[in-house]
């Protein structure tokens, strides 16, 4: 049977979720999702196909979304740290590989209003959707709105 799969893409400062400001960021780490997705999608999570890769450095990232674009990825959940909002080049490269991404952040960005840079996202117009606030169950949702898409177009 024909699996989906998606890549999930972190950023900068992203190596060690769980561990970096809990307070902002939760205390569950990237080690936890497959296990998350397991209990979440149930029986759906047998078609799902993860794969991961995190870098701190842009030109990694925008290398590892082309080898995306040249493997037929089904769907990419992307958190790009803080080039979200910076990074013309990551939103430059999403818009052309035309894969369907998700953006996902660990905190609501939107609801921090102490830094407003942080509530801008220059990822967001070559995103599907964003998913943002729900820690490491943001990572869940976007693997499952990128399956629910997937499904939409493959049935
Ligand atoms: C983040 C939010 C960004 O502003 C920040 O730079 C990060 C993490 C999040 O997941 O909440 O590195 O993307």
């Amino acid at each position: 049977m024909t699996k989906c799969r998606i890549l999930v893409l972190n950023g900068p400062n992203l190596g060690h979720i769980g561990k970096r400001q809990p307070e902002i960021y939760g205390s569950r780490g990237m080690d936890d999702l497959g296990l998350m997705v397991g209990e979440s999608l149930g029986e759906a999570a047998g078609r799902i196909e993860l794969s991961f890769f995190q870098a701190n450095g842009e030109g990694q990232l925008i290398d590892r979304l082309e080898q995306a674009w040249r493997d037929k990825l089904d769907g990419v959940a992307f958190n790009a740290g803080a080039f979200t909002h910076t990074s013309l080049a990551l939103a430059d490269c999403l818009a052309w590989i035309g894969i369907p991404c998700v953006e996902v952040h660990l905190s609501n960005i939107f609801a921090r209003t102490d830094q407003p840079l942080r509530q801008q996202s220059l990822m967001g117009r070559s995103a599907i959707g964003v998913v943002a606030g729900f820690g490491m169950m943001s990572y869940v949702l976007a693997v499952s709105a990128l399956w629910q898409h997937w499904l939409t177009k493959n049935s």
